[in-house]
């Protein structure tokens, strides 16, 4: 009614309710919200000047091609929130199909028809869930497959990843995993990673000077439909496999971990050590020497502090 138009809560609607997301295939589409906005809308994640605004943002399931549509009840004329614009800004250029579906839908199928995974020597892990096959690779973004697809999918960062920023990916050192459904060639989630140059000097246990590479994850995410599945767990240790392997690596660090990560590599990290037989070893003498807790630690590339929590979990975990 007119009295309720004039009230500016009838204009504003939250920004993370607006963003719908969509993965689309043959089968139609799963749709999803993000859990931030703010990086696109401002701080307060609200959008004034729409009535029933709803901001559209579909992926091609398998090429993650981006179309964009908004759709609205009605706007003030006055109004210059212009919510194509900020979200065009942090999508591929030139790439986003706006408004023709038609047009997006032939562009995507045409593209399907060249879409290759990466190579079987970029392949570092497999493993099957509910009777489909999955497959972790090791990309990097001079490929210029990766770079295209890589480009379209690091929206997600915002969406899902607080105070994420996107990656320069002009910078040679960064490293992606990225897990594939290898029957139906969908990208299920995806991980950056770079490996930095450490000083050790004297900090080193055997004390003679080195340098030393940190592997850290940076940003990791598994995309909402496929989430609860195990895949978060099957390419954080593809990961880290990968880098128990690397001479060069010394310890394996994340940056900025949420709740959710640390639970996820909490419950991995133990598994490790649980399976490795360490509960076995555990020095019965306490405190613990320091000088065992760094073989240990270094052996399994963790870090001290990581190493030290998941000592004492495992130490409640046999003893109760
Ligand atoms: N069947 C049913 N449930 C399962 C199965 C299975 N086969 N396997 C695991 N689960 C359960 C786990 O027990 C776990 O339960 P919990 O949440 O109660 O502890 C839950 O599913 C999640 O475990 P996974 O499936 O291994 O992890 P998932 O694939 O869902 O990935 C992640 C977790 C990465 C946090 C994902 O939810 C995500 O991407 N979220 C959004 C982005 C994000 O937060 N990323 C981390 C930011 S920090 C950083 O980037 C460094």
């Amino acid at each position: 009614d007119e009295a309720s138009d004039l009230r500016p809560e009838s204009w504003t609607v939250s920004s993370n309710t607006a963003v719908r997301l969509s993965f689309v295939d043959e089968e139609g589409a799963v749709q999803f919200s993000p859990t931030f906005t703010y990086p696109i809308y401002g701080d307060s994640e609200q959008i004034f000047g729409y009535k029933d605004l709803q901001i559209l943002l579909a992926f091609d399931s398998v090429t993650f091609k981006p179309f964009f549509n908004v759709k609205y009840e009605a706007k003030l004329a006055d109004i210059d929130e212009d919510v194509q614009t900020k979200a065009l800004k942090v999508l591929p250029e030139g790439d986003v199909v706006v408004k023709d579906e038609i047009a997006w839908v032939d562009a995507f199928n045409k593209e399907r028809e060249s879409f290759d995974l990466p190579g079987e020597d970029k392949k570092i892990a497999s493993y099957n869930r509910e009777g489909q096959d999955f497959v972790v690779y090791r990309v990097d973004l001079r490929d210029k497959n990766v770079r295209k697809l890589h480009r379209r999918m690091q929206i997600f960062t915002l969406f899902l990843i607080e105070s994420a920023s996107y990656i320069d990916e002009h910078d040679e050192g960064w490293e992606l995993y990225m897990s594939f459904n290898t029957g139906n060639k969908k990208c299920v989630g995806y991980s950056t990673t770079y490996k930095y140059w450490k000083y050790m000097g004297a900090e080193s246990f055997d004390s003679t000077e080195k340098t030393v590479q940190t592997g850290k994850i940076s940003q990791f995410l598994i995309f909402p439909p496929y989430q609860s599945k195990g895949h978060g767990s099957e390419l954080y240790n593809a990961i880290f496999n990968d880098w128990i392997k690397d001479t060069s690596v010394f310890e394996v660090t994340v940056e900025d971990p949420n709740e959710e990560f640390d639970s996820l590599r909490d419950r991995n990290d133990l598994k490790r050590l649980y399976v490795s037989g360490i509960a076995n070893k555990i020095p019965q003498e306490l405190p613990i020497s320091d000088e065992w807790i760094e073989t240990q630690r270094s052996a399994f590339k963790l870090e001290k502090r990581q190493f030290q929590r998941l000592l004492e979990m495992l130490l409640l975990y046999t003893s109760s």
